[in-house]
Formats: structure tokens, C-alpha cells, sequence
């Protein structure tokens, strides 16, 4: 049986009267990719930022490497990584500052911080760029140091918030490639994103949310055999058949 490194359970968070997360459990396996999957609002940044320890829950709880998000929030930053959904860059520093300084508040002294800086920026193929300013980057080259910032500390958990939004193809692709070399170093990944075929692709199991809750978890590949031939239907299929509605709704 492999080894359960993030384990949630029954998370509750409400805004004033408004339930964001609505009672949300799953657990995620060492070394796989997973997909937390649904349309705008549906609770996926909200679930990531209780697991990140940068909310608190009302309910519930979840442990990563064995600490709990609740008790042992310290322990829990030690060992994950988060690329926030909305880019967190300073515009006016090098890729290069922006690493060390990011680096330097996960804990590295300066010359860890630097070579830790280097071997990202290598990972993500944006060695060349590292004395560039921020700002002069295109939009997939910005996500890409947003990723290689929330390798700094060398997380064994690593929260993605949709990395991919708003680029074109190619530098999409150059994403995946970055993630898949990811997993292959070891890391446990949580993905979340509102194109489904990006899950298909990526992710070893997804669980769909809607309106706070997990609707639906399991393979891609089973997810479709449930309602038609894999090979031809899409992830969208999936979530229209499950709630009646289209993601782009
Ligand atoms: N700080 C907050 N105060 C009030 N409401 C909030 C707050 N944060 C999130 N919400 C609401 O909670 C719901 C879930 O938001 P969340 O950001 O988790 O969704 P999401 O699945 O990440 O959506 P998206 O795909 O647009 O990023 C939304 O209706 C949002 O407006
Ligand atoms: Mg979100």
C-alpha cells in the first residue's frame, strides 16, 4: 500500500454565511500527482490555502507528512511549497533576487538561498534570465519563476493554484514538462485547475469540486469509463454529466 503523505479530512470554511468548503476529505499518495478540479468558486483556492496553513479551518483538519495543518502549522511550512494562484512577484527584482528573497523567507541563509535560486531557475530552463527584471518577462516565463519560487526550501508537497492560467500552448507545455521532472525527483503534487484536459494529462487521480464539495474522485481513465468509452469521452463530458452544467458556465 503506498504511503499516504497528505491525508484530509471533513474541512469546513465558511465566509460570513457562505460555505466555501463544505466538509472536504481525500488523501493524497507520496509521489503522485492530484488534481483538484472544478469551475470558478467551486473552493479550490480556499481548500489550498488551509492546507498551506495561510487559513484556518473551521472544521475539520489534515495532516502532511504526518503534522497537522491545525497543531503543528510550523512543521507543515517546513515541508511544502505553494504557487499561488495569483502571481507573487516583485516586478522591479532579477528572477535571480526574487528566488533568494523568496528563498530567504522559507528559512535559507544567503548562500543557500543563492545556489537553491540557481538550480530552480536551471529546473525551469530560465538560467539564462536570471539577472532579468521580472517585469520585462512574458506571462509564461513569469509563471515559470512563480514555480521555481515554490521549489525555494526544497518542499517534499507542492501546491499548485492553476500555474498554467492565462499562457499560451507552448509554455504550457514547457509547464507540464517542469511538473512531470517534478515527479520524477520524488515530489507529491496537488494541482488545481479549471481545464480538465490539463488533468487528464497530468494527474494520476482528480477529485472534481463544486459549490464546496468533492462531487466525484477517482482515475481520469475511470472517471470516463463511468459514462461512456474513454477514448472518446473528455473530462468535460464528465463534469456536465455529474452536475448538468458546463464548466464554462
Ligand atoms: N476571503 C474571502 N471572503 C469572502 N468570500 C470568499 C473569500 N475567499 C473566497 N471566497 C468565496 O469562496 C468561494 C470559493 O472561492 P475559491 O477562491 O476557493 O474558489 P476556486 O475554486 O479557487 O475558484 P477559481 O477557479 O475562480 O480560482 C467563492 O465564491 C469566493 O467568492
Ligand atoms: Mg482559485
Amino acid at each position: 500500500m503506498a504511503e499516504e503523505f497528505l491525508v484530509v479530512k471533513d474541512l469546513h470554511k465558511s465566509f460570513n454565511e457562505f460555505k466555501a468548503v463544505n466538509g472536504v476529505s481525500f488523501s493524497i499518495e507520496k509521489g503522485e500527482i492530484f488534481g483538484l478540479l472544478g469551475p470558478n468558486g467551486a473552493g479550490k483556492t480556499t481548500t489550498i490555502r488551509m492546507l498551506s496553513t495561510v487559513l484556518g479551518a473551521d472544521s475539520g483538519d489534515a495532516t502532511i507528512g504526518g503534522h497537522s495543518i491545525r497543531r503543528d502549522a510550523e512543521a507543515v511550512r517546513r515541508i511544502i511549497g505553494v504557487c499561488p494562484q495569483d502571481l507573487a512577484l516583485y516586478e522591479d527584482l532579477s528572477a535571480l533576487d526574487n528566488m533568494v528573497f523568496f528563498g530567504r523567507m522559507a528559512g535559507l541563509n544567503g548562500d543557500e538561498a543563492r545556489a537553491q535560486a540557481m538550480t530552480n531557475l536551471e529546473l525551469m530552463g530560465l538560467e539564462d534570465r536570471a539577472r532579468g527584471k521580472v517585469a520585462k518577462f512574458s506571462g509564461g516565463m513569469k509563471r515559470r519563476i512563480n514555480l521555481a519560487i515554490a521549489l525555494m526550501g526544497n518542499p517534499q508537497l507542492l501546491f499548485l493554484d492553476e500555474p498554467t492560467v492565462g499562457i499560451d500552448p507552448q509554455s504550457r507545455n514547457h509547464i507540464y514538462e517542469n511538473i512531470l521532472g517534478l515527479q520524477k525527483k520524488g515530489m507529491t503534487i496537488l494541482y488545481t485547475t479549471h481545464y480538465m484536459e490539463e488533468a487528464d494529462r497530468l494527474c494520476q487521480r482528480v477529485a472534481i469540486m463544486d459549490g464546496g464539495q468533492i462531487i466525484t474522485l477517482d482515475t481520469p481513465y475511470k472517471l470516463k469509463s463511468q459514462i461512456g468509452s474513454p477514448e472518446q469521452v473528455t473530462m468535460e463530458d464528465v463534469f456536465l454529466k455529474l452536475t448538468g452544467r458546463s464548466l464554462r458556465d
